[in-house]
C-alpha cells in the first residue's frame, strides 16, 4: 500500500476517532487527520485532499450527508472516496449513503478485521483508478501527437504538391512558349538569309514581319496569362465566367505540350453559352487538374494508339456542363468512389500527392456545382461537371 494514503476521520466522538486510528495504525502506512464536525470536515477535505474519508453520519450541525453532498458537488473533492460509519440498526441511512455516492459504509461497533479490510480495498481501488485515469490521459496524449504529426505531414504533402503542380505547369508553359519562338528564330534566320543572298524585297520583309509580330503576341498573350493566373488563383473574387474562354485558356497553358505528347483534342465546346458565376482562374486550375490526370492516364498508350482527350461544353435549361473524356486506362469500379478524397492517388508518390481532384472538388463546391466521373477500367474515363446557369445577364 501507497505510504502517502491520507485517511480523514470524521467523528464527533474522539474517542471512536481514536479507536479508528488504533486499528488501522496496525497496517503502519496511513497518515491520518481528523475532524470533529461536518464543517471542518469540509475544509480539511478541500485542504488536505485525502485519500479515503471514514465520515460518521449523525454529528450536531453538518450531518455526514451533508458533508456528503457538498463534497460530491465540487469537483475539486467529488471523486474522494467516503465510507460512512454508522449504527447496526441504520439500514436506511445505508441506502441514503450510497445515494449520495459513499463507496462503502462501515458498522459500529467496529469490526477490527472489517474495517482494515474496507480501508484497504478501497484505497487501493482508488488507486488503481488513478492508475487507469493516468493511463487514460497518456494514451490520450499520445494519439493528440499522433494526430498532429499526421496533420504536419499532410500539410508538407499539400506543400510538396503545390510545388509538383507548379513545375508541371512551368513545363508545359515552356513548350508553350516553345513552339512561338522557334518561329521567330527561323523568321529572323530566313531574313538573314535573304539579306546576305541580296533577295530581300519591302514585300517580302512585312509579310515575314507580320508573322514574327504573331509569335511575339503568341509569347505576350501567354506570360500575360500566367501573370493573371498565378495572381488570381489565390483571390476570392466572383464574376461572370464564360465556361469557353476558361477551356481555351487552359489549352493556351498546356495545349502544345500535350501536343508533344502526341495527344489530340477534340474540342465540342457550344458557340454563346450562357456564362457561370466563379472565379476563372480557379476554374482553369479545376480543368488543368483533370487535363493532368487524362495525360497520365494515357501515358501508358503505345505510340500507334490514339491518345484522345475530348473536352466538351453545353447548356441545359438550368445548367453548363463541361465534360473532359480521354481513352486512357480507366478507373476501377473500386477507385471511383475514393476519387474525390484528399491523397487517394494510385500513383507512385513521385507521380502525383492525390489532391488534383479533391482540390478540383473544392473549387466545384465553392462555386456550387456538382462534380461526377462515369469510367470503364481499360476503356475511357469521363469528369463531367455542372455549374448553375447564370440567366438574364
Ligand atoms: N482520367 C483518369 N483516368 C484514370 N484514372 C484517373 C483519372 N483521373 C483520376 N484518376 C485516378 O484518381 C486518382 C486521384 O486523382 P487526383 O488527381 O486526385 O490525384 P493524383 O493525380 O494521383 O495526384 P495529383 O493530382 O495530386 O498529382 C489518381 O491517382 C488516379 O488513379
Ligand atoms: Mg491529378
Amino acid at each position: 500500500m501507497n505510504e502517502d494514503n491520507v485517511i480523514l476521520i470524521v467523528d464527533d466522538v474522539s474517542i471512536n476517532i481514536q479507536m479508528i486510528k488504533e486499528i488501522l495504525n496496525e497496517d503502519k502506512v496511513y497518515k491520518f487527520i481528523f475532524a470533529t464536525n461536518g464543517n471542518q470536515a469540509v475544509a480539511v477535505t478541500r485542504k488536505a485532499k485525502p485519500d479515503l474519508i471514514l465520515l460518521d453520519i449523525i454529528m450536531s450541525g453538518m450531518n455526514g450527508f451533508e458533508v456528503c453532498e457538498v463534497l460530491k458537488a465540487s469537483s475539486e473533492t467529488a471523486d474522494i472516496p467516503i465510507i460512512f460509519l454508522t449504527a447496526k440498526t441504520e439500514s436506511e441511512a445505508i441506502v441514503r449513503g450510497f445515494e449520495l455516492g459513499a463507496v462503502d459504509y462501515i458498522t459500529k461497533p467496529f469490526q477490527k478485521d472489517e474495517l482494515l479490510a474496507r480501508v484497504r480495498t478501497h484505497l487501493k481501488l482508488r488507486q488503481s483508478e488513478r492508475a487507469l485515469r493516468e493511463n487514460k490521459k497518456n494514451l490520450e496524449r499520445l494519439v493528440q501527437e499522433e494526430l498532429e504529426k499526421r496533420r504536419k505531414q499532410e500539410e508538407l504533402l499539400i506543400q510538396k504538391s503545390k510545388l509538383e503542380s507548379l513545375g508541371r505547369l512551368a513545363a508545359g508553359i515552356a513548350h508553350e512558349i516553345n513552339q512561338p519562338l522557334a518561329g521567330i528564330a527561323m523568321g529572323v534566320e530566313n531574313i538573314l538569309l535573304r539579306t546576305v543572298n541580296k533577295r530581300i524585297d519591302k514585300e517580302y520583309l512585312k509579310h515575314e514581319c507580320e508573322f514574327l509580330l504573331q509569335d511575339v503576341d503568341r509569347i505576350k498573350h501567354i506570360i500575360e496569362h500566367i501573370r493573371i493566373f498565378s495572381r488570381e488563383q489565390q483571390s476570392v473574387f466572383f464574376e461572370n465566367v464564360d465556361i469557353k474562354e476558361v477551356v481555351e485558356n487552359a489549352l493556351l497553358m498546356v495545349g502544345k505540350q500535350y501536343e508533344n505528347h502526341n495527344i489530340k483534342f477534340l474540342l465540342e465546346l457550344e458557340e454563346n453559352i450562357a456564362p457561370v458565376f466563379g472565379n476563372k482562374y480557379k476554374l482553369e486550375q479545376a480543368l488543368l487538374n483533370l487535363l493532368s490526370n487524362s495525360k497520365d492516364a494515357l501515358e501508358d498508350k503505345s505510340r500507334f494508339e490514339t491518345k484522345l482527350i475530348k473536352i466538351k461544353t453545353y447548356q441545359d435549361t438550368e445548367k453548363i456542363c463541361l465534360e473532359v473524356e480521354d481513352n486512357g486506362k480507366g478507373i476501377s469500379e473500386e477507385d471511383v468512389e475514393k476519387l474525390f478524397e484528399p491523397f487517394f492517388t494510385t500513383k507512385s508518390p513521385d507521380k502525383g500527392t492525390g489532391l488534383g481532384l479533391s482540390i478540383t472538388y473544392g473549387i466545384i463546391k465553392e462555386m456550387r456545382g456538382e462534380i461526377s466521373v462515369q469510367s470503364k477500367a481499360g476503356e475511357y474515363s469521363r469528369i463531367k461537371i455542372s455549374l448553375p446557369k447564370i440567366i438574364n445577364q
